[in-house]
Protein backbone atom coordinates (compact mmCIF):
# COMPACT_ATOMS: atom_id res chain seq x y z
CA UNK A 1 0.00 0.00 0.00
CA UNK A 2 0.96 3.91 -0.27
CA UNK A 3 1.08 5.81 2.70
CA UNK A 4 2.53 9.25 4.49
CA UNK A 5 5.76 7.84 6.21
CA UNK A 6 8.07 10.20 8.77
CA UNK A 7 11.44 9.82 7.40
CA UNK A 8 13.06 12.23 10.34
CA UNK A 9 12.67 16.03 11.17
CA UNK A 10 11.66 17.37 8.17
CA UNK A 11 11.62 14.02 6.37
CA UNK A 12 8.29 12.77 4.82
CA UNK A 13 6.99 10.92 1.62
CA UNK A 14 4.25 9.04 0.30
CA UNK A 15 5.60 5.78 0.01
CA UNK A 16 5.16 2.31 -0.27
CA UNK A 17 4.82 0.22 3.04
CA UNK A 18 3.64 -3.33 4.02
CA UNK A 19 -0.26 -3.62 4.45
CA UNK A 20 -1.53 -4.36 8.09
CA UNK A 21 -2.37 -7.46 9.06
CA UNK A 22 -4.13 -8.49 12.08
CA UNK A 23 -1.50 -8.62 15.06
CA UNK A 24 -4.56 -8.99 18.18
CA UNK A 25 -8.14 -10.55 18.39
CA UNK A 26 -9.66 -7.27 19.05
CA UNK A 27 -8.13 -5.18 16.13
CA UNK A 28 -9.73 -4.20 12.64
CA UNK A 29 -8.28 -3.77 9.09
CA UNK A 30 -9.81 -0.15 7.94
CA UNK A 31 -9.34 0.93 4.27
CA UNK A 32 -9.01 4.48 4.37
CA UNK A 33 -11.66 6.45 2.33
CA UNK A 34 -10.86 10.03 4.15
CA UNK A 35 -8.32 11.23 6.16
CA UNK A 36 -6.75 14.74 7.11
CA UNK A 37 -3.49 16.39 8.39
CA UNK A 38 -3.38 17.66 12.15
CA UNK A 39 -1.04 20.61 13.93
CA UNK A 40 0.39 17.87 15.71
CA UNK A 41 1.62 16.40 12.99
CA UNK A 42 3.23 19.28 12.02
CA UNK A 43 4.97 19.43 15.26
CA UNK A 44 6.39 15.79 14.70
CA UNK A 45 7.39 16.82 11.64
CA UNK A 46 9.57 19.46 13.16
CA UNK A 47 11.11 16.57 15.45
CA UNK A 48 8.73 18.09 18.27
CA UNK A 49 7.70 14.50 19.52
CA UNK A 50 10.81 12.62 19.83
CA UNK A 51 8.52 8.87 20.72
CA UNK A 52 7.82 9.30 16.99
CA UNK A 53 10.58 6.97 15.27
CA UNK A 54 11.70 7.19 11.50
CA UNK A 55 9.55 5.06 9.34
CA UNK A 56 6.26 5.66 11.32
CA UNK A 57 2.95 6.40 9.51
CA UNK A 58 1.31 9.21 10.33
CA UNK A 59 -2.34 10.29 10.76
CA UNK A 60 -4.75 10.46 13.53
CA UNK A 61 -8.05 11.08 12.10
CA UNK A 62 -9.82 9.29 9.48
CA UNK A 63 -13.62 7.51 8.00
CA UNK A 64 -13.08 4.21 6.40
CA UNK A 65 -14.40 0.82 5.54
CA UNK A 66 -13.71 -2.00 7.75
CA UNK A 67 -12.10 -4.72 5.36
CA UNK A 68 -10.94 -7.55 8.30
CA UNK A 69 -11.86 -8.18 11.77
CA UNK A 70 -10.09 -9.92 14.50
CA UNK A 71 -11.23 -13.30 15.90
CA UNK A 72 -12.83 -11.36 19.02
CA UNK A 73 -14.67 -8.34 17.29
CA UNK A 74 -17.91 -9.32 17.29
CA UNK A 75 -19.98 -6.16 16.72
CA UNK A 76 -18.07 -4.60 13.18
CA UNK A 77 -18.09 -6.40 9.95
CA UNK A 78 -16.34 -6.23 6.51
CA UNK A 79 -18.09 -3.31 4.76
CA UNK A 80 -19.34 -1.10 7.89
CA UNK A 81 -18.20 2.68 7.37
CA UNK A 82 -16.42 3.59 10.65
CA UNK A 83 -15.03 6.98 12.11
CA UNK A 84 -11.78 6.16 13.01
CA UNK A 85 -10.76 8.79 16.33
CA UNK A 86 -7.81 10.45 17.51
CA UNK A 87 -7.82 8.37 20.68
CA UNK A 88 -7.62 4.56 20.77
CA UNK A 89 -9.53 3.06 23.89
CA UNK A 90 -9.28 -0.45 25.39
CA UNK A 91 -12.40 0.32 27.63
CA UNK A 92 -11.10 -2.13 30.39
CA UNK A 93 -8.42 0.03 32.46
CA UNK A 94 -9.39 2.57 35.09
CA UNK A 95 -8.65 5.65 33.04
CA UNK A 96 -11.26 3.97 30.15
CA UNK A 97 -13.67 3.28 32.94
CA UNK A 98 -12.98 6.53 34.29
CA UNK A 99 -14.47 8.13 31.06
CA UNK A 100 -10.52 9.21 30.22
CA UNK A 101 -9.32 7.60 27.33
CA UNK A 102 -7.27 9.82 26.87
CA UNK A 103 -4.86 8.06 29.56
CA UNK A 104 -5.48 4.54 28.58
CA UNK A 105 -3.38 2.14 30.31
CA UNK A 106 -3.55 -0.89 27.66
CA UNK A 107 -1.97 1.49 24.72
CA UNK A 108 1.40 2.92 26.97
CA UNK A 109 -0.84 5.31 29.48
CA UNK A 110 -1.64 7.87 26.25
CA UNK A 111 -5.11 6.78 24.06
CA UNK A 112 -3.66 9.02 21.31
CA UNK A 113 -1.23 6.25 19.42
CA UNK A 114 -1.82 6.94 15.97
CA UNK A 115 0.97 8.47 13.94
CA UNK A 116 2.56 8.21 17.28
CA UNK A 117 3.37 4.83 18.96
CA UNK A 118 1.68 2.60 16.11
CA UNK A 119 0.85 3.31 12.59
CA UNK A 120 -1.59 5.61 11.95
CA UNK A 121 -4.07 6.50 9.31
CA UNK A 122 -2.56 8.83 6.25
CA UNK A 123 -2.50 5.30 4.50
CA UNK A 124 -5.16 3.31 2.35
CA UNK A 125 -4.92 0.71 4.87
CA UNK A 126 -4.66 0.84 8.32
CA UNK A 127 -4.67 -1.46 11.42
CA UNK A 128 -7.35 -0.39 14.14
CA UNK A 129 -6.47 -2.01 17.91
CA UNK A 130 -9.10 -1.72 20.49
CA UNK A 131 -11.46 -1.20 17.76
CA UNK A 132 -15.00 -2.07 19.07
CA UNK A 133 -14.46 0.23 21.95
CA UNK A 134 -12.41 3.03 19.67
CA UNK A 135 -14.38 3.50 16.20
CA UNK A 136 -18.05 4.63 16.13
CA UNK A 137 -20.15 3.79 13.40
CA UNK A 138 -20.86 6.48 10.89
CA UNK A 139 -24.63 6.95 10.79
CA UNK A 140 -26.50 6.30 7.21
CA UNK A 141 -26.60 9.16 4.99
CA UNK A 142 -23.95 11.25 6.58
CA UNK A 143 -20.59 11.95 4.33
CA UNK A 144 -17.34 11.09 5.33
CA UNK A 145 -16.49 14.83 5.76
CA UNK A 146 -19.30 15.80 7.53
CA UNK A 147 -17.86 12.93 9.92
CA UNK A 148 -14.00 13.56 9.51
CA UNK A 149 -13.21 16.85 11.84
CA UNK A 150 -15.44 14.51 14.70
CA UNK A 151 -12.12 12.64 14.78
CA UNK A 152 -9.93 15.27 17.28
CA UNK A 153 -10.64 18.86 16.91
CA UNK A 154 -14.32 19.31 17.17
CA UNK A 155 -14.13 16.25 20.25
CA UNK A 156 -11.41 18.59 21.52
CA UNK A 157 -13.02 21.89 21.16
CA UNK A 158 -16.50 20.49 23.14
CA UNK A 159 -14.90 18.61 26.03
CA UNK A 160 -11.39 20.68 26.54
CA UNK A 161 -13.39 23.96 25.67
CA UNK A 162 -16.74 23.85 26.31
CA UNK A 163 -17.78 21.27 28.90
CA UNK A 164 -14.66 21.75 30.87
CA UNK A 165 -15.64 25.53 30.86
CA UNK A 166 -19.02 24.28 32.14
CA UNK A 167 -20.30 26.72 29.35
CA UNK A 168 -24.20 27.16 30.25
CA UNK A 169 -27.13 28.91 28.55
CA UNK A 170 -27.04 32.52 28.24
CA UNK A 171 -23.18 32.50 29.07
CA UNK A 172 -20.51 34.62 27.68
CA UNK A 173 -17.60 32.71 26.53
CA UNK A 174 -14.24 34.73 24.77
CA UNK A 175 -12.02 32.14 22.41
CA UNK A 176 -8.47 33.05 22.16
CA UNK A 177 -7.01 31.29 18.98
CA UNK A 178 -9.72 31.04 16.01
CA UNK A 179 -7.83 28.21 14.50
CA UNK A 180 -9.64 24.88 13.62
CA UNK A 181 -9.76 23.85 17.52
CA UNK A 182 -11.16 27.06 18.69
CA UNK A 183 -13.56 27.39 15.80
CA UNK A 184 -14.92 23.86 16.61
CA UNK A 185 -15.28 25.49 20.34
CA UNK A 186 -17.26 27.89 19.22
CA UNK A 187 -19.44 26.01 17.40
CA UNK A 188 -20.19 23.62 19.76
CA UNK A 189 -19.93 26.60 22.81
CA UNK A 190 -23.60 27.89 20.51
CA UNK A 191 -24.73 24.11 20.51
CA UNK A 192 -24.64 24.66 24.46
CA UNK A 193 -26.28 27.37 24.26
CA UNK A 194 -23.51 30.48 25.20
CA UNK A 195 -25.06 34.05 24.85
CA UNK A 196 -22.03 36.59 23.51
CA UNK A 197 -19.38 34.04 21.75
CA UNK A 198 -16.23 36.64 21.63
CA UNK A 199 -13.50 35.19 19.22
CA UNK A 200 -10.10 36.76 19.64
CA UNK A 201 -7.20 36.31 17.03
CA UNK A 202 -4.29 38.36 15.73
CA UNK A 203 -5.39 37.04 11.51
CA UNK A 204 -8.21 39.19 10.31
CA UNK A 205 -9.06 35.87 8.32
CA UNK A 206 -9.51 33.42 11.13
CA UNK A 207 -11.87 36.45 12.52
CA UNK A 208 -14.03 36.41 9.65
CA UNK A 209 -14.16 32.27 9.38
CA UNK A 210 -15.11 32.82 13.49
CA UNK A 211 -18.46 34.68 12.74
CA UNK A 212 -19.37 31.41 10.53
CA UNK A 213 -18.50 29.61 13.60
CA UNK A 214 -20.93 30.76 15.97
CA UNK A 215 -18.66 33.86 17.15
CA UNK A 216 -21.06 37.00 17.80
CA UNK A 217 -18.42 39.08 18.08
CA UNK A 218 -14.87 39.25 17.02
CA UNK A 219 -11.87 41.07 18.62
CA UNK A 220 -8.05 42.03 17.49
CA UNK A 221 -5.33 43.80 19.01
CA UNK A 222 -5.80 45.28 22.55
CA UNK A 223 -8.12 42.53 23.79
CA UNK A 224 -8.85 43.34 27.65
CA UNK A 225 -10.55 46.65 27.14
CA UNK A 226 -12.70 45.53 23.51
CA UNK A 227 -13.94 42.29 25.96
CA UNK A 228 -14.70 44.24 29.00
CA UNK A 229 -16.72 46.21 27.14
CA UNK A 230 -19.02 43.27 25.52
CA UNK A 231 -18.96 41.95 28.81
CA UNK A 232 -18.51 44.27 31.74
CA UNK A 233 -16.93 42.24 35.15
CA UNK A 234 -15.67 39.74 32.61
CA UNK A 235 -16.57 37.04 30.64
CA UNK A 236 -18.20 33.37 32.49
CA UNK A 237 -15.85 31.42 30.32
CA UNK A 238 -12.63 32.11 28.92
CA UNK A 239 -11.47 29.38 26.24
CA UNK A 240 -7.89 29.32 25.24
CA UNK A 241 -7.16 27.78 22.03
CA UNK A 242 -3.31 28.67 20.93
CA UNK A 243 -0.84 27.46 23.34
CA UNK A 244 1.59 30.78 24.39
CA UNK A 245 1.49 32.48 28.10
CA UNK A 246 0.13 35.33 26.46
CA UNK A 247 -3.37 34.16 25.61
CA UNK A 248 -3.43 31.95 29.01
CA UNK A 249 -2.42 35.08 30.61
CA UNK A 250 -5.30 37.36 28.58
CA UNK A 251 -7.54 34.25 29.49
CA UNK A 252 -6.81 34.78 33.52
CA UNK A 253 -7.39 38.41 33.41
CA UNK A 254 -10.36 38.62 31.37
CA UNK A 255 -12.72 35.97 33.11
CA UNK A 256 -15.06 37.02 35.47
CA UNK A 257 -14.64 36.46 39.80
CA UNK A 258 -16.22 33.06 39.57
CA UNK A 259 -15.57 32.04 36.22
CA UNK A 260 -14.04 29.33 34.56
CA UNK A 261 -10.71 29.45 32.55
CA UNK A 262 -10.50 26.35 30.33
CA UNK A 263 -7.01 25.66 28.33
CA UNK A 264 -6.93 23.90 25.05
CA UNK A 265 -3.74 24.98 23.72
CA UNK A 266 -0.71 22.91 23.76
CA UNK A 267 2.39 24.70 25.73
CA UNK A 268 5.95 24.49 25.07
CA UNK A 269 7.09 27.23 27.11
CA UNK A 270 6.22 27.69 31.19
CA UNK A 271 3.74 30.51 32.17
CA UNK A 272 3.46 32.68 35.30
CA UNK A 273 0.20 32.14 37.18
CA UNK A 274 -0.63 35.32 38.51
CA UNK A 275 -2.36 33.89 41.89
CA UNK A 276 -1.79 37.21 43.22
CA UNK A 277 -4.62 38.55 41.22
CA UNK A 278 -6.54 35.05 40.64
CA UNK A 279 -6.66 33.70 44.26
CA UNK A 280 -9.67 36.26 45.27
CA UNK A 281 -11.50 35.41 42.34
CA UNK A 282 -12.61 32.17 43.30
CA UNK A 283 -12.05 31.30 39.38
CA UNK A 284 -11.58 27.26 38.37
CA UNK A 285 -8.72 26.81 35.61
CA UNK A 286 -9.20 23.11 33.64
CA UNK A 287 -6.64 21.70 31.21
CA UNK A 288 -6.63 18.03 29.53
CA UNK A 289 -6.25 16.08 26.54
CA UNK A 290 -9.48 15.02 24.65
CA UNK A 291 -10.81 11.84 25.46
CA UNK A 292 -13.45 11.60 22.72
CA UNK A 293 -16.35 10.29 24.98
CA UNK A 294 -18.51 13.02 23.19
CA UNK A 295 -18.19 12.27 19.51
CA UNK A 296 -21.46 9.71 19.56
CA UNK A 297 -23.01 13.10 20.84
CA UNK A 298 -21.42 14.97 18.33
CA UNK A 299 -21.95 11.88 15.56
CA UNK A 300 -25.93 12.70 16.60
CA UNK A 301 -25.69 16.24 15.96
CA UNK A 302 -24.17 16.16 12.44
CA UNK A 303 -26.68 13.81 11.41
CA UNK A 304 -29.39 15.98 12.57
CA UNK A 305 -27.94 18.98 11.22
CA UNK A 306 -27.50 20.68 14.03
CA UNK A 307 -23.51 21.38 13.56
CA UNK A 308 -21.99 21.17 10.43
CA UNK A 309 -18.33 20.63 11.15
CA UNK A 310 -17.49 19.96 7.26
CA UNK A 311 -17.43 23.92 6.82
CA UNK A 312 -14.18 23.16 8.82
CA UNK A 313 -12.98 21.32 5.04
CA UNK A 314 -11.66 24.38 3.36
CA UNK A 315 -8.62 22.42 0.59
CA UNK A 316 -9.31 19.08 -0.37
CA UNK A 317 -6.67 16.44 -1.94
CA UNK A 318 -6.19 12.86 -3.15
CA UNK A 319 -4.48 10.72 -1.82
CA UNK A 320 -1.18 11.13 -3.77
CA UNK A 321 -1.75 14.90 -3.59
CA UNK A 322 -0.95 14.10 0.32
CA UNK A 323 2.78 16.12 0.05
CA UNK A 324 0.60 19.00 -1.51
CA UNK A 325 -1.98 19.23 1.21
CA UNK A 326 0.96 19.28 3.91
CA UNK A 327 2.34 22.58 2.31
CA UNK A 328 -0.95 24.17 2.17
CA UNK A 329 -1.89 23.17 5.88
CA UNK A 330 1.87 24.41 6.93
CA UNK A 331 1.16 27.63 5.14
CA UNK A 332 -2.28 27.74 6.20
CA UNK A 333 -2.26 31.38 6.78
CA UNK A 334 -1.02 32.09 2.91
CA UNK A 335 -3.84 29.89 2.05
CA UNK A 336 -7.07 30.71 4.15
CA UNK A 337 -6.66 27.23 5.08
CA UNK A 338 -8.54 25.79 8.07
CA UNK A 339 -8.02 21.95 7.63
CA UNK A 340 -7.57 20.32 4.50
CA UNK A 341 -9.52 17.04 3.37
CA UNK A 342 -7.94 13.98 1.49
CA UNK A 343 -9.61 11.57 -0.18
CA UNK A 344 -8.68 7.68 -1.53
N1 LIG B 1 -5.73 19.71 24.51
C1 LIG B 1 -5.89 18.97 23.45
O1 LIG B 1 -6.36 17.84 23.54
C2 LIG B 1 -5.54 19.53 22.08
C3 LIG B 1 -5.90 18.81 20.93
C4 LIG B 1 -5.61 19.38 19.67
C5 LIG B 1 -4.95 20.60 19.61
N2 LIG B 1 -4.60 21.26 20.73
C6 LIG B 1 -3.91 22.58 20.70
O2 LIG B 1 -4.87 23.61 20.49
C7 LIG B 1 -4.19 24.77 19.98
C8 LIG B 1 -4.93 25.32 18.76
O3 LIG B 1 -4.88 24.39 17.69
P1 LIG B 1 -5.19 24.86 16.18
O4 LIG B 1 -5.03 23.65 15.34
O5 LIG B 1 -6.47 25.60 16.14
O6 LIG B 1 -3.94 25.84 15.96
P2 LIG B 1 -3.68 26.98 14.88
O7 LIG B 1 -2.24 27.28 14.96
O8 LIG B 1 -4.28 26.63 13.56
O9 LIG B 1 -4.50 28.23 15.41
C9 LIG B 1 -4.06 29.07 16.42
C10 LIG B 1 -4.68 30.45 16.19
O10 LIG B 1 -4.22 31.31 17.22
C11 LIG B 1 -3.92 32.58 16.68
N3 LIG B 1 -2.95 33.25 17.54
C12 LIG B 1 -1.61 33.06 17.64
N4 LIG B 1 -1.09 33.87 18.57
C13 LIG B 1 -2.12 34.59 19.09
C14 LIG B 1 -2.21 35.60 20.08
N5 LIG B 1 -1.13 36.02 20.74
N6 LIG B 1 -3.42 36.12 20.35
C15 LIG B 1 -4.54 35.70 19.68
N7 LIG B 1 -4.51 34.74 18.73
C16 LIG B 1 -3.32 34.20 18.43
C17 LIG B 1 -3.39 32.29 15.28
O11 LIG B 1 -3.55 33.41 14.42
C18 LIG B 1 -4.28 31.11 14.85
O12 LIG B 1 -5.45 31.52 14.15
C19 LIG B 1 -2.76 24.31 19.68
O13 LIG B 1 -1.93 24.69 20.77
C20 LIG B 1 -2.90 22.82 19.60
O14 LIG B 1 -1.68 22.16 19.82
C21 LIG B 1 -4.87 20.75 21.97
ZN1 LIG C 1 -4.75 15.96 16.21
ZN1 LIG D 1 -7.97 1.77 28.46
Amino acid sequence: MKALVFGGPGQRSWDTADDPGIQDPTDVIVKVDTTTICGTDLHILKGDVPAVTEGRILGHEAVGTVVETGAAVTGLKQGDKVLVPAITSCGRCGPCKAGMAAHCEAVGGIGWIFGHLIDGVQAEFARVPYAETSVHHVPEGVSDEQVLFLADILPTGFEIGVLNGRVKPGDSVVVVGAGPVGLAAMMTAQIAGAGKIIAVDLAKSRLKHALDFGATHTVEGDADEQIFALAPGGVDVAIEAVGVPETFDLCTRVVRAGGTVANIGVHGAPTTLHLEELWIKNVTITTGLVSGNTVPTLLALARDGRIEAEKLGTHHFNFDQVLEAYDVFAAAAEHDALKVVIQA
